[in-house]
Order: C-alpha cells, then sequence, then structure tokens
C-alpha cells in the first residue's frame, strides 16, 4: 500500500480525477472513511473525469447510483444493509463482478466476505489538520496490479 496526504477538498477531488487516467472498464474500488471523510468529493472527481454529466451524491438511501459517463458506474453504499441477503436482493454480486462497467463500493467493512476478488482499496483518514486527509491506497488481487503501479508513479509527484 501507499500513502498520500490531501490538504484540501479540491486536493481530494483531483486525486479522484487523478484516478480515472489508466481505469478499465471491469474495475472495482471499495472506498472506505468516516462520515465526512471526502469519499463522495473522491467520487465526485472521477466521475467528472470519466465525463459524469449527472449528479454524484452519496447513495446511502437508494443503495445504487449509476452514472453513465464513458464507462457506467455502479456506486453502492452498504452502509444501511445488515444482511448478505439484501446484497443478493440487489444484484449486488452481478454487479459486483461485472466487466462492463467500473465499481464503487462504500463501507466495504460491513461485508468483507463478499467484496469482488479484485479491488483497488480508498481509504480517507483525518489528517492531524482540519482539512487534511490522509489517503490510504492497496490492491487486492492480481487483477488490478498494473493500474495500481501506474497510479503508484503517477501520485509520487
Ligand atoms: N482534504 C479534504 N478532502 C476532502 N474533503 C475535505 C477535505 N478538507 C475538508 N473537507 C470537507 O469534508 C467534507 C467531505 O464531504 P463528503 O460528502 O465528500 O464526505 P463523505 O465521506 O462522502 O461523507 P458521508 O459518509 O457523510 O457521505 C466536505 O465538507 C469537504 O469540504
Ligand atoms: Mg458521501
Amino acid at each position: 500500500m501507499f500513502q498520500l496526504k490531501t490538504s484540501s477538498p479540491e486536493e481530494t477531488y483531483a486525486f479522484g480525477q487523478k484516478l480515472a487516467d489508466k481505469i478499465r472498464q471491469g474495475m472495482a474500488f471499495c472506498l472506505e472513511g468516516d462520515l465526512g471523510a471526502g469519499k463522495t468529493l473522491l467520487v465526485q472527481g472521477l466521475a467528472n473525469a470519466l465525463h459524469v454529466i449527472d449528479e454524484v451524491t452519496s447513495p446511502t438511501f437508494a443503495i445504487m447510483n449509476v452514472y453513465d459517463g464513458d464507462y457506467t458506474i455502479y456506486h453502492f453504499d452498504l452502509y444501511r444493509l445488515e444482511f448478505e441477503r439484501e446484497l443478493e436482493d440487489i444484484g449486488f454480486y452481478e454487479y459486483s463482478e461485472t466487466e462492463d462497467a467500473v465499481i464503487i463500493i462504500e463501507w466495504p467493512d460491513r461485508f468483507p466476505d463478499d467484496l469482488p476478488n479484485d479491488y483497488i482499496g480508498l481509504k480517507i483518514d483525518r489528517g492531524r489538520l482540519e482539512n487534511e486527509r490522509i489517503i490510504t491506497i492497496s490492491q487486492q488481487g492480481k487483477k488490478n496490479q498494473k493500474f495500481y503501479e501506474e497510479l503508484k508513479e503517477l501520485c509520487r509527484f
């Protein structure tokens, strides 16, 4: 894993935009962070760079939002779900393994055993200062190795 620090909402948004550079269809991102950490901002940056026109919000009540841009994006929020049965009901397993879209899963820690085999992990923590955030990037599985290495390189500067 590697980490980077953002010092403003704009920088977190810009990091989200950066993720779009090397993205491929079929990729999944698991996005962790407390309330107000900056998850939605990051996704807004990513969606903007993928030319999504619709407004990007927290899918807390909808459970899943769908955005159309350069790729279709399925944006999940598992916060309110309690049982694996509910994942089945919303079609989570089909969606999250699809090769025809980009998947973003918020609150993945709710269902650690039900996540895709391959994903990029993004965790946002608050830093020492008010507007500071520490973003930890990790990867799970082999599929995104190249993306991960390239992103790491991009983030060095
Ligand atoms: N470095 C930073 N990166 C991201 N957001 C920041 C930063 N500094 C301050 N903020 C503020 O933190 C808030 C992040 O809000 P956002 O809606 O993106 O969080 P969230 O993780 O989606 O929360 P929720 O779980 O409630 O949906 C915004 O008000 C933003 O202005
Ligand atoms: Mg949010």
